[in-house]
């Protein structure tokens, strides 16, 4: 019993060590960043959103560098209802590659870690580095909707190694008019 809880206790600690452990892109370069990305993966292990995962389509999204080092992003989601539009307000750290912001929906400040971009094809992305089955989401970025297998590969090791569940690793198919033509996609 006593080795059993001991074991559990330093799965724990392991799990929690590897969560500190990641770093964003090293020289992270906002400018380089900026600019149009389709969520081309999405890991997100929410029961609440278990049902709505093979009804996810790929968003596109808007990066845009201010000035300061904060970033202004605005995504397009393809929903039940239509194509909505959302903005959100990335507060630059003193860790390039680093951003909080405040999650209106869960009323919390979470943080963005940019772990790994080549600027050009992908961007991986941890939204809430300690793990939570509700707050904790990896997202893969395109510049295209079809990125590598290679690139797929990455993201997927990186979710599991997050503690996603393989079933909660999705890489959705392209939005249809979202954002609504004439030249949407
Ligand atoms: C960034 O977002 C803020 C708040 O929505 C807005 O007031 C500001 O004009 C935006 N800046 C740019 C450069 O898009
Ligand atoms: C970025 O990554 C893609 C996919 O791995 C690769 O094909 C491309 O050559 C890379 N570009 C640069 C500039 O490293």
């Amino acid at each position: 019993m006593r080795t059993a809880v001991g074991a559990v206790v330093m799965v724990m600690v392991c799990l929690m060590m590897a969560h500190a452990d990641v770093k964003p892109q090293r020289d992270f370069n906002l400018q380089r960043f900026a600019g149009k990305w389709y969520r081309v993966g999405l890991a997100y292990a929410s029961p609440s959103f278990a049902p709505y995962r093979d009804k996810v389509k790929a968003s596109m999204g808007m990066v845009a560098a201010l000035p300061n080092g904060n970033v202004n992003l605005t995504m397009w989601d393809a929903t039940p209802f239509g194509c909505r539009t959302k903005m959100y307000h990335y507060e630059r750290t003193n860790v390039p590659g680093q951003f909080t912001y405040f999650s209106s929906r869960h009323n919390m400040v979470k943080d963005i870690t940019v772990v790994d971009t080549n600027y050009t094809d992908y961007a991986l992305v941890l939204k809430h580095k300690v793990f939570s089955r509700d707050y904790t989401q990896v997202a893969l970025y395109g510049r295209s909707h079809s990125v590598r297998n290679h690139v797929i590969q990455k993201f997927t090791a990186f979710s599991l190694s997050q503690g996603f569940p393989r079933e909660s690793i999705l890489t959705p198919p392209p939005a249809d008019n979202c954002p609504p033509s004439p030249s949407g996609r």
